[in-house]
């Protein structure tokens, strides 16, 4: 986590960084994404309280998601950026600014005209179609009780490809100035949304091209600066935290089947899910549509690697490994080729410390659900 802040920082200069929190909102993490400098990207205003209690100072918390409520705009009034996801929102905040006698700021989340890969923009749940802002100038211009302070954008997560990367921010930066110019607004921040990838699969997956990134980076603020004057804001979760975790546990027990092999663990779907997506799909070999645009349910077929604690080479073995739930879908790992295994080893999965414990069915069939262990150092863990 210290090496991906360090990268961050070190070349995305006049670029602030909001950890997603959902990506992983364990407090000693979040604590973590504060003490290097971090914002937060809220998506819950449950969210906003846990950026809060980490240290994050209001200025730096930046709410986001579709389908807030009112009670959640009034819960986060004063404690984060809101960035409304709908012109219901709108409506909703300035209800409340009116009830509350006052005037709030207000981002935008804009469903823009273009796409990741350079395409036109598509339909989605997230944000205000680019058109229906200019549509709704009128009504947009009888909120009196709310200004616009800013713009929120996010099209995908986990890209890899540097160039489609600069080109969406160079998207970005045009889309701010023509809706600065055309609607007079006073944009203070921007807002470019999560995108930064990581390597999986090092068999499948290129690393983005960070000196590259940071050379584009730096040569559109160098244009737009003066035009804009904004403050600049990238989001990231699993960049920051996605290969800082692991998951472990135990083989609890080991059987066979009409010829196959399975290592039974005491915790599988339940625990950390995306494994048995990425075994499902990989099982299947079909290109289903999780394979298109599924995060952070699901990267890709090889995106875990398995392993036994401390056993390595050596005669090896083709096992499935299973959790214990009742259902044939909690796979860990099919036809994966391990050394002898023993029950009460331990199965280690990598990648898991973005979109895990978070994103897991920890309560089906009522079993336990995994701790998690922040390690600063082998003798110094925290467990909250
Ligand atoms: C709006 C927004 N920003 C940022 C992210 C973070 O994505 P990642 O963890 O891939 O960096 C997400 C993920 O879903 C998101 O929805």
């Amino acid at each position: 986590m210290e090496d991906q802040a360090d990268i961050l920082l070190n070349n995305f200069s006049g670029f602030d960084f909001l950890y997603s929190i959902k990506t992983n909102p364990f407090p000693p993490v979040v604590r973590f994404a504060a003490s290097r400098g971090f914002g937060a990207d809220a998506a819950s205003a449950a969210e906003v309280d846990l950026a809060l209690a980490a240290g994050m100072a209001p200025a730096n918390i930046f709410y986001s998601t579709p389908g807030k409520t009112k009670a959640d705009l009034e819960s986060s009034l004063g404690k984060a950026h809101i960035i409304a996801d709908s012109l219901h929102e709108l409506e909703l905040l300035d209800q409340l600014a009116a009830e509350k006698r006052m005037t709030v700021p207000a981002g935008l989340r804009v469903n823009p005209d273009f796409s990741l890969s350079g395409g036109p923009g598509v339909s989605g749940k997230f944000g205000i179609d680019l058109e229906i802002i200019y549509e709704q100038r009128d009504f947009l211009q009888s909120l009196k009780n709310i200004t616009i302070e800013g713009l929120h954008i996010h099209l995908r997560s986990q890209v890899l490809n540097s160039q489609a990367l600069a080109g969406y921010y160079a998207a970005i930066f045009d889309l701010a100035v023509s809706l600065k110019r055309d609607f007079g607004w006073n944009l203070g921040y921007i807002n470019f949304g999560g995108g930064l990838g990581i390597v999986y699969s090092a068999s499948e997956d290129q690393p983005l091209d960070i000196p590259f990134l940071s050379g584009e980076c730096t040569s559109l603020w160098a244009k737009y600066k003066d035009e804009l004057k904004a403050r600049l804001m990238i989001e990231t979760g699993r960049f920051l935290v996605g290969k800082a975790g692991d998951y472990h546990t135990p083989i609890v027990d080991i059987k066979v089947s009409r010829g196959r092999k399975y290592l039974v663990v005491r915790s599988g779907l339940n625990g950390f899910m995306r494994p048995s997506i990425a075994a499902l799909m990989a099982g299947s070999g079909v290109n289903g549509p999780l394979t298109k645009s599924a995060e952070p349910l699901f990267t890709s077929a090889r995106a875990f690697e398995v392993s036994i604690v401390g056993k390595s080479g050596g005669g090896t073995e083709t096992v499935d490994i299973v959790g214990s739930l009742c259902t044939a879908t909690d796979i860990l790992a099919l036809d994966i080729d391990l050394p002898q295994a023993a029950i009460g080893d331990i199965i280690r999965v990598g990648n898991a410390g973005s979109y895990a414990y978070t994103l897991s069915p920890l309560l089906f069939s009522s079993h336990q659900p995994p701790m998690q262990i922040f390690m600063n150092s082998p003798d110094n863990l925290i467990m909250e």
